[in-house]
């Protein structure tokens, strides 16, 4: 094999260590496939418009195809000393087509080829990890639909703040991966644009149709300028960035999740089949799934800075910096992937604990009190002074409190204690996106309505 399509340029081969530095065929795997597509339509673009004799094109066309099939088979291999999967595509064209085979680089270049292959790539990407979205989505969906009339603690500042039912918990955590949807979806507008016939920089001289060859690989469009198009990476770093808002979003749930099965907080139940145990202490029941998850949100940032660092300061047009950011890009994607994955089995096997508490008065209806009052004609902050001092007071004993709140207020200790229980105060929670469970049941409803008609 001639090493070098450039060999008769120099008068030296390239230094053996500075070949195998530059060589990107081990993460071009991947890419083959897309690089097969996009000089399928590239050729048919060609015959199209006359540039290569039909009899030519449909000798590269069934050469392009035996390589998708060989491909496909599993028996296409790249050889590193063709430096790439583009090369190693045209290498292999000219070996199947002959002749004929030194016409299919007419009108392109590896900076079109290498953009357009990226492109595809992410835009496949994009739709698995929506998949993986919906696929969560409707997992979160699921518990809450099992757990609808279950109380637990809200918390700020991880302290009990206002009690709140697992299903609008989980329909919180519904929200943030909607987002994330809906981010990848517009993310797709831009990620979808044709660079195929913007050639190494400056387009060409050749009659090309480049809005045949973008329809054949069904992108939305041809990109507007050709040096923008070869050096646009901008679509893998808003890719990355929702990746890293995404692994955000999982290491948050999953921080919950550590806290709310630690033995202290005591209000989710770990299924076995998702637990590890300890080397030396016999009780520990750990929850090393969640805390893994929550650290791919470090990896995550890690690769969207590695690419906006790369990317900062490079000229215009390509510069080979720009090979490496596919490793990157493609680390990322199989994690998000696998992440999501792994997160669905997780979420699946949560179990909440249903606990008496929700039944018996609690400071976490505090300010369920103060509401109380509001209505019954007193101003916000006089009430709140009142209930604040009835805690104060109170020496966080319920009972006192609630005898302290009655003889201030006049209110009945009966209403009272009925008004400070939680279930009670979340069955009375009327405001539309708040957690009451009519509220909920009809968020819920909204929310299936959303991902079952995706
Ligand atoms: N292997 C290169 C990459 O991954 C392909 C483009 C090379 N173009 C060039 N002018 N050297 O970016």
């Amino acid at each position: 094999m001639k090493s070098g399509i450039w060999h008769k340029r120099f008068k030296k081969p390239l230094h053996p260590t500075i070949k195998k530095f530059s060589d990107s065929t081990a993460e071009d795997e991947r890419l083959v496939i897309y690089e097969i597509m996009a000089c399928l339509a590239h050729v048919q673009m060609l015959r199209q418009c006359g540039i290569v004799k039909k009899t030519e094109a449909n000798s590269l066309l069934k050469a392009l195809n035996k390589i998708l099939t060989q491909y496909k088979s599993g028996k296409f291999k790249m050889h590193s000393e063709l430096e790439d999967v583009h090369m190693n595509i045209e290498e292999a064209v000219k070996i199947i087509a002959g002749k004929s085979g030194d016409k299919l680089h007419t009108a392109r270049s590896r900076n079109d080829l290498i953009a357009t292959d990226l492109r595809l790539y992410a835009r496949d990407s994009t739709h698995k990890i929506i998949s993986r979205l919906i696929d969560i989505q409707k997992q979160l969906l699921e518990q809450a639909k099992r757990n609808s009339n279950t109380v637990i603690p809200g918390f700020t500042h991880l302290r009990p703040a206002q009690p709140i039912t697992w299903s609008f918990y989980m329909h919180a955590q519904f929200q943030r991966f909607a987002r994330d949807l809906d981010c990848l979806k517009d993310a797709l507008k831009r990620i979808n644009v044709s660079p195929m016939g913007s050639a190494a920089l400056a387009g060409t001289s050749h009659p090309i149709n480049n809005k045949l060859t973008s329809t054949l690989l069904k992108f939305n469009r041809v990109a507007e300028n050709a040096l923008d198009a070869v050096s646009d990476r901008d679509f893998i770093t808003e890719l990355l960035y929702i990746c890293s808002q995404i692994a955000i979003h999982i290491a948050s749930f999953c921080e919950d999740i550590v806290i709310y099965t630690s033995p202290d907080y005591d209000l989710i139940e770990l299924n076995d089949s998702i637990s590890t145990g300890s080397s030396i202490m016999p009780q520990k029941k750990n929850p090393d799934l969640f805390e893994l998850l929550r650290a791919k949100a470090g990896n995550a940032i890690g690769n969207l800075c590695s690419v906006l660092t790369i990317l900062k300061g490079l000229p215009s047009s390509y510069n080979r910096d720009l090979q490496e950011i596919k490793s990157v890009l493609f680390r990322q994607v199989d994690e998000s992937i696998k992440c999501l994955e792994v997160l669905t089995i997780g979420v699946a096997r949560i179990k909440i604990k249903e606990k008496d508490w929700v039944h018996q008065p609690s400071f976490i209806c505090a300010t369920d009190l103060v509401d109380y009052l509001v209505r019954q004609g007193m101003a916000f902050r006089q009430a709140y002074d009142l209930i604040a001092e009835c805690v104060g007071n109170s020496n966080n004993n319920i009972y006192l409190f609630i005898r302290l709140c009655a003889n201030r207020s006049k209110l009945d200790e009966n209403i009272i204690k009925k008004i400070i229980t939680p279930y009670y105060t979340v069955k009375n929670r009327i405001s539309s996106n708040g957690t009451g469970f009519k509220a909920v049941r009809q968020a819920l409803k909204r929310a299936r309505e959303q991902v079952f008609t995706l």
